[in-house]
């Protein structure tokens, strides 16, 4: 059974992708000639002229952003630093700020930069070298992103205010259980939270009952505390791959929850498949160490009304063959077109 392969891995492949370019809001083709208020070092399109463009060309410094400028892009540059005053003329008119790919320190962000941008709506600001983040005063906030960072602490209470925050992207960082505590208090719209490839030794705590989707792949969980997915009424994607996941660490029912529609906990030290809801559609298991296929996982009751939608179940990479599969489970996986055993 493979058809579910190709797709998965070219969708893991584009999402990757789109971690790193994904600017494709950036009107490339308008460059052209430069709008009269521009600072010389950068362009900013004559029909588009609240956005300057200073990617992409050897920058060690923010340059000074003229009055007007609304969305800035500086992203792939090595730029150590943000001067006192570059952000002067635009601190109540700057929406979108994007970063990525230089070489920022926390040191090196002066005061009266970012902390004076109060309608700023996008922050991206990965590949750097920031050990805590920078978060601008603006209530305006939608999208945070300090991906691929060396971010250590995320202190409580910097989010608070922030109620159109939807998305956070935190992947390949250090932080710790810690280190978050209390970090994602307060923003009452978050959408997804992305804590791949960090430290943590459980799932993110505090986070605010509108999320739906929650990624932490890639870090030291063990186990996931009893009614933790009650709290979060609305999640339907749940990834916990490569984590260190066993049975003992999974309480009865902790992820029967109706929300979920995909369950990841490939590349774990499960040895039995965890009870799941009847509305799952999609559970990866995959590389874990099961070892038997018990059904009551998956239906507790099989009847007319009373079976499982899940769709794609993952297995393979387990101590576990087709044979393992009890009778009556085409009855309960109704809908199942993929269960792979290898
Ligand atoms: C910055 O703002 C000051 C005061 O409004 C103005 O005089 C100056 O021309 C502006 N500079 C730029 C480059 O926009
Ligand atoms: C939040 O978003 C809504 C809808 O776009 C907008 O009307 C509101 O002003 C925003 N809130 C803040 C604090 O910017
Ligand atoms: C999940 O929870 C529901 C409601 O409590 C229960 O009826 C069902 O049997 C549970 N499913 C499994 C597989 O444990
Ligand atoms: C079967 O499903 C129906 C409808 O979802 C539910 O009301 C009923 O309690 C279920 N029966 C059992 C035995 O779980
Ligand atoms: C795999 O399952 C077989 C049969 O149940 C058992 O004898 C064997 O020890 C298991 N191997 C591992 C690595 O768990």
């Amino acid at each position: 059974m493979f058809p579910l392969r190709v797709p998965l891995l070219a969708v893991l492949i584009s999402m990757a992708l789109c971690q790193y370019y994904d600017y494709d809001y950036q009107p490339a083709s308008m460059l052209g000639p430069s709008g009269p208020n521009c600072n010389q070092e950068c362009d900013c399109p004559i029909n588009f002229p609240s956005a300057m463009y200073c990617d992409n060309r050897k920058l060690k410094a923010v340059p000074f952003v003229p009055t007007g400028i609304k969305y800035l892009y500086l992203q792939n540059n090595q730029i150590d630093e943000i001067k006192a005053g570059v952000f002067d003329n635009v601190t109540d008119t700057l929406r979108w700020l994007v970063l990525d790919n230089n070489q920022i320190t926390n040191a090196k962000v002066a005061k009266g930069t970012i902390d004076k941008l109060t309608a700023l709506e996008k922050l991206f600001f990965s590949q750097n070298e920031i050990t805590e983040p920078v978060i601008p005063p603006s209530k305006a906030l939608e999208e945070l992103k300090m991906m691929h960072n060396k971010l250590s602490k995320f202190p409580s209470g910097l989010l608070t205010d922030k109620e159109n925050l939807t998305s956070i992207n935190l992947q390949h960082n250090e932080l710790t259980s810690d280190a978050i505590a209390g970090a994602f208090k307060g923003p009452k719209k978050l959408l997804s939270l992305d804590v791949s490839h960090n430290k943590l030794k459980k799932l993110p705590a505090g986070v605010p009952s509108s999320l739906e989707i929650l990624y932490a792949d890639y870090n030291d969980i063990d186990g996931v505390g009893t009614g933790y997915l009650n709290k979060l009424p609305s999640l339907q994607y749940l990834r916990i791959s490569h984590n260190k996941l066993v049975d003992s660490g999974l309480p009865a029912g902790v992820f029967n929850v109706t929300s979920l529609v995909e369950l990841d906990l490939s590349f774990n030290k499960l040895q039995s498949i965890p009870e799941i809801n009847e509305q799952l559609e999609q559970l990866y298991l995959q590389a874990n160490e099961i070892n038997k296929f018990d059904l009551t996982s998956f239906c507790k009751f099989i009847g007319p009304l009373n079976y499982s939608r899940l769709k794609h179940l993952r297995l393979d990479a387990n101590n576990i063959t087709h044979s393992s599969m009890p009778p009556d489970s085409p009855n309960c996986l109704r809908q199942a077109t993929d269960i792979m055993f290898e």
